[in-house]
């Protein structure tokens, strides 16, 4: 039996930190679930890159990590990961905040449902727990991201799906911005580390 979204968050939550965890190579394939949930940063990691933010952002999103009842219909995901400077130290009190469209793939342009944001923790790990969004004309499936550390300036990027048909049609994918998925028994666990 595959373990649950929660059991797979705890235990990347319970990894004490950076530098205790260990690191190992960025997007290995392992089936050791303890080493998928370390950071993936080399010492000379490269920056995440940034993407254009797109025409549905919205500013003054809540803070708020659990999208769940934002759509409950949808397929569910947990998306986790670390906030690293390019030394692969951990970066507490980095903002994240994620927006994507719902289950229909609509972007909710009245209120707030599928945003919010948080701030890393001691260790620079951030989650939330939210649905894989739908597809809508012209885009292949993605999230869309900032992060921010402190003092610093904002990250605009995306996050993408593996094995999507739609990825090399569109114009704006990049592979360096794939989300590292494995199944769960309640759905999926996607992972990415930002490097700012
Ligand atoms: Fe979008």
């Amino acid at each position: 039996m595959k373990p649950t979204r929660r059991s797979v968050l705890a235990a990347f939550l319970a990894v004490p930190s950076t530098k205790a965890a260990g690191i190992f190579e960025a997007n290995a394939v392992s089936t050791q679930s303890a080493l998928e949930l370390t950071p993936a940063c080399q010492d000379v990691d490269e920056l995440t890159i940034a993407q254009t933010e797109g025409p549905y952002y919205k500013p003054s999103s809540p803070l708020k990590q659990d999208f769940a009842a934002d759509a409950p219909h949808g397929i569910r995901i947990t998306i986790a990961g670390f906030v690293l400077a390019t030394d692969c130290k951990s970066i507490n009190r980095a903002l994240v905040e994620l927006w994507h469209a719902d289950e229909h793939g609509s972007y909710d342009r009245v209120g707030y449902r599928l945003r919010g944001h948080q701030f890393t923790d001691e260790s620079g790990r951030w989650w939330f727990s939210t649905i894989i969004p739908s597809l809508y004309p012209g885009r292949t499936r993605h999230y869309h991201v900032k992060v921010q550390k402190p003092g610093g300036s904002v990250l605009t990027t995306q996050l993408y799906f593996p094995g999507e048909p739609l990825n090399e049609r569109d114009q704006i994918f990049d592979e360096r911005l794939l989300l590292h998925i494995r199944d769960t028994g309640d759905g999926k666990f996607g992972r990415f580390d930002f490097i700012v």
